[in-house]
């Protein structure tokens, strides 16, 4: 039976850390599916369609990897497209917490359902969306935190928020 595992988040925008834990994920999964959630009670900065383009464009070089998104409980969704696992990145002590919480709500939901996580690489250990937006919004550079296509956008999007 093919091992499926689900890697859901934001990605608002996807970063180099996102990127980095997806590489380690689908080494030991036949498939990946990076599942942004489609949540109307955030603002974010890209649509979710843009989002998934963005992702897209950044794994395209990974035949297994899928970018879908998904809204409902994380659980259902996993349930249809038949992952077994939920993979989730730590960078810190802080993210703890709020992944062991969503673990065990999770687990309480649907007990088959494993969750995974992963370390990802110590130089995107402080990396986050939030401060991508936040640097990239206030001039700073991120080209070494985000890909390239991601650059871009930031810079058209905050760009069109100036003018
Ligand atoms: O990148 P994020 O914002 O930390 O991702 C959070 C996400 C999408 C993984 C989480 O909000 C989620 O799974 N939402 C789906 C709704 C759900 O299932 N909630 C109950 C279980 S915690």
């Amino acid at each position: 039976m093919k091992r499926i595992a689900v890697y859901p988040g934001t990605f608002d925008p996807v970063t180099h850390g996102h990127l980095d834990l997806a590489d380690r994920g689908r080494r030991h999964f036949d498939h990946l599916v990076m599942a942004i959630l489609r949540n109307e009670d955030k603002e974010p900065l890209f649509t979710v369609q843009e989002r998934v383009e963005l992702l897209r464009e950044a794994v395209k070089g990974w035949d297994n990897v899928d970018v879908e998104s998904f809204d409902g409980l994380l659980v259902d969704y996993a349930r249809r497209i038949k992952a077994s696992v939920i993979l989730r990145g730590i960078r810190a002590l802080s993210d703890f917490e709020y992944e062991m919480q969503m673990a065990m709500m999770n687990r309480r939901l649907e007990p088959d359902l494993e969750a995974v996580f992963l370390l990802p690489s110590e130089e995107y250990s402080f990396v986050s969306s939030r401060l991508v937006r936040e640097v990239a919004a206030l001039g700073g550079s991120v080209e070494d935190l985000v890909p390239p296509n991601v650059v871009t956008a930031l810079a058209k999007r905050l760009g069109e928020r100036r003018s």
